[in-house]
Parts: structure tokens; C-alpha cells; sequence
């Protein structure tokens, strides 16, 4: 269902110039109570401090040094030195996590290949349309929880096929849905890869939303992959833009990690490459700012901020959710993060006549996606009633 997210949130903000009661979940993107953006004052003044050195000169490609040492010590946190002893770990400055996902299949996959992704997903296919891939699909949910079973059996089907398999995981705070893999699911996703050896396996993941999991350790699940075998390489997709709230200055990073030096350096060299020859580098504001805030003054006064944002978030989708259970609003199982799914049977068409009552909000596999980290509280409530009323549900 190739619907224009970026289109939607548009006529929102069109029909918000002519009536105030227009309730724009399309988008995922923080809006404070107040609905301003820019929850978050320490990046917002760090932006305004960069100096013409940081703000205009050409980047290196990748990052530069300082850049990759800090994206990768960032994302894996206190299993850096854990996770390098164990594998050979790169990385390379991308625009956005979007950057890093259509370098991935640009740089792994071959056109006319099938990248394997869950039946309800972020939109991987404008990537792979672009790239001539072909999207082979597993069932995302058995109950509330992941369905390991379709995942094995599919990916087993795929791999009779196709040698080299892009296999992509979004986790935590899965988008659409909210759902967060539990530490047993996410080491079992891992053992069914390690028995793919037929197989070269890229694991893309693609974890957008790390920092606003509710998880007690929200980065233990990387730590488990050094668990992953030879015949299977990882790509971590960061994603600057959520991570720190500045969605237009297209921060992100594709992080390599494999068992072998040899690969690891050549997938660098191939990133570079892929960089140089159609975006050319990522901006240097971006890059400065993400270097700022990894020195660890910088970086506890940015953690202030995220805490009472993910707050925010958490209070809002708690509020959404249950009132949804309250009058029997079905939604798929949910977690934590800036989304959830309201289970609809014609989604395309449920989408539109929510945007007749004038609340925006996206059509999804099985049902219609609610970006709750752009609503006020305010907004959210009595919100499941109306969703209910007018889909009549
Ligand atoms: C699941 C997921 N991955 C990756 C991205 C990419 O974000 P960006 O390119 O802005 O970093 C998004 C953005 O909405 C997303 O929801």
C-alpha cells in the first residue's frame, strides 16, 4: 500500500489553516504539548551554536573518524568493548536511517532480489522499488507476541531460492505497530539466522527508535550479536532524526558488523562508494552536532531532555491504549513508542473517512496507523471514541 506519508501530514496542515478541531497523526515526528516542535532545548540551542567551521566545510564521506568512532560507542553503549572484542565493527555517515536502508540494498542486494520483511511494516518497499527489489513476506504477529514459526518457515522458502537475503528487524517500538521484540524473541530471530548457512544473510536493523523503548537495559538485544555466525552480517540503521528529534537535518549511520576484517572493510569501502555516488556526503551540521552531544557533558544534558520526552510519549499512548481497551477498539499488541495500529477492515478506505472528520492518520496492513507522538494529551482524549463512532467499529 504505497500511500504518501509526507502527502498526508500535507492536507492535515492544509485543512488546519481553516478549522481548529484537525487531529494530525500522520507523521512521526514529536510535537510538545504545547504542539510546538523542538522538544528538545539542549539540541535545539546546540544547532544554534555551531560555528561556520562546523556548519560549512565539506564532510568526509563516511563521517570522518571521530564521527564513526562516536556513532558506534552511541548505539552500542556499554557492550562496545564487549561487541568489538568479538567482531569487526565500521560504520558510515548516511542521511538519515533512510539513507542507511537504501544504501543496504543498493550495496547487498542484486535487482530482481526479494528483501524479507514482516506482512505489517515501515514502508521498505519505496526503498526496494527504487533498488528493483522484491519484498517476501512473514507473519509479524502469532497472538501478542512475534511469529517465529512463519518467520523460520518463510525465510527457509526465500533461502531455497536466493542466496544472499537482506532480512529486516525493526525493533523496539516497531513502527507501525508499537511492538517491542522481547529479549527471547530477539535471540531466537538470531539462532534462526545462524542456521540459514546456505545462506549469506545482511540482517538489517533497523533501530529508529532505540532511545524510546521502555526496555530496563533498551540495548541488551545488541549485545546478543556476536551470536550471529559468520555466514550472516549485520547493518545497524541509526536514525539521527529520532534519536535526537532534528528531522530535516538527515542524520543517520549504517553500521557494519561482521565476523570477518576482511568484509567488514570492503562493506566500508562499499558504503563509501554507494555515498559518494548519489548523495555524495551527509551534512556536516549534522555530523558536528551528533559529535557534540557524544562528549558526555553534552550528552547527559540531551538525556534530561529525552527522559521527560519519553514521558510524554509513553503518557500519551498509555492514554490511547486504554481507552481503547475500555470501549473495545482493537489494536495490535503494543509496547512502547511513538505509534499504534487501530485493527480496521479496509484500511485504504477507513483512512479517508477519518480525514472527512478531519483526523489524519495513515492506512497500514490490517489497519490504520496513529503517530500518537505528535498528538497532545488534549488531543488524545475521547479520540478512540471517535475513531470508533466513525468507522463504526
Ligand atoms: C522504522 C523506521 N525506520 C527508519 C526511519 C527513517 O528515519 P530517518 O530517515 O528520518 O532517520 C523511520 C522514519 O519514520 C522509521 O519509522
Amino acid at each position: 500500500m504505497a500511500v504518501d506519508i509526507l502527502k498526508i501530514s500535507k492536507d492535515a496542515i492544509e485543512a488546519a489553516k481553516h478549522h481548529n478541531d484537525v487531529i494530525n497523526a500522520s507523521i512521526g515526528m514529536f510535537y510538545d504539548e504545547d504542539k510546538k516542535i523542538g522538544g528538545m532545548p539542549t539540541v535545539s540551542n546546540a544547532i544554534k551554536g555551531l560555528t561556520d567551521d562546523e556548519l560549512l566545510p565539506y564532510p568526509a564521506v563516511d563521517g570522518g573518524p571521530a564521527f564513526r568512532k562516536n556513532v558506534i560507542s552511541w548505539v552500542l553503549g556499554k557492550y562496545e568493548k564487549e561487541i568489538t572484542e568479538k567482531m569487526f565493527v565500521s560504520a558510515c555517515a548516511t542521511p538519515g536511517g533512510s539513507g542507511a536502508i537504501a544504501s543496504t540494498f543498493s550495496v547487498c542486494a542484486t535487482p530482481g532480489d526479494s528483501i524479507f520483511v514482516s506482512d505489517i511494516r515501515w514502508q521498505y518497499e519505496r526503498f526496494a522499488d527504487r533498488a528493483k527489489l522484491n519484498v517476501f513476506e512473514h507473519h509479524l504477529f502469532k497472538g501478542d507476541g512475534f511469529d517465529l514459526d512463519s518467520f523460520k518457515s518463510r525465510l527457509e522458502s526465500l533461502g531455497k531460492t536466493q542466496k544472499r537475503i537482506i532480512v529486516i528487524i525493526n525493533d523496539p517500538c516497531h513502527n507501525p505497530t508499537g511492538f517491542t521484540l522481547s529479549e527471547t524473541e530477539f535471540k531466537s530471530i538470531l539462532s534462526i539466522l545462524n542456521e540459514q548457512r546456505n545462506n549469506e544473510i545482511i540482517f538489517l536493523y533497523d533501530l529508529a527508535y532505540l532511545e524510546y523503548s521502555h526496555e530496563t537495559d533498551n540495548r541488551k538485544k545488541i549485545s546478543y550479536l556476536p551470536l550471529l555466525e559468520s555466514h550472516v552480517t549485520t547493518i545497524i540503521a541509526f536514525s539521527g532524526s529520532k534519536t535526537f528529534g532534528v528531522y530535516g537535518m538527515r542524520l543517520g549511520a549504517a553500521i557494519i558488523l561482521s565476523q570477518s576484517e576482511s568484509r567488514t572493510k570492503e562493506l566500508h569501502l562499499r558504503y563509501v562508494n554507494e555515498a559518494r555516488g548519489s548523495w555524495s556526503a551527509t551534512p556536516t551540521p549534522s555530523i558536528e552536532l551528533f559529535n557534540k552531544f557524544a562528549e558526555e557533558k553534552h550528552r547527559q544534558d540531551f538525556l534530561k531532555d529525552l527522559e521527560k520526552i519519553n514521558a510524554i510519549v509513553q503518557a500519551r499512548s498509555a492514554s490511547f491504549v486504554s481507552q481503547a481497551r475500555e470501549i473495545g477498539l482493537k489494536t495490535h499488541p503494543f509496547r512502547s513508542g511513538f505509534y499504534t495500529v487501530v485493527l480496521t477492515k479496509n484500511p485504504d478506505q477507513d483512512y479517508l473517512k477519518l480525514a472527512e472528520h478531519r483526523i489524519f492518520a495513515v492506512p497500514m496492513n490490517g489497519g490504520v496507523r496513529f503517530a500518537l507522538c505528535s498528538l497532545s494529551q488534549k488531543e488524545i482524549l475521547g479520540l478512540p471514541q471517535k475513531i470508533k463512532k466513525i468507522l463504526n467499529l
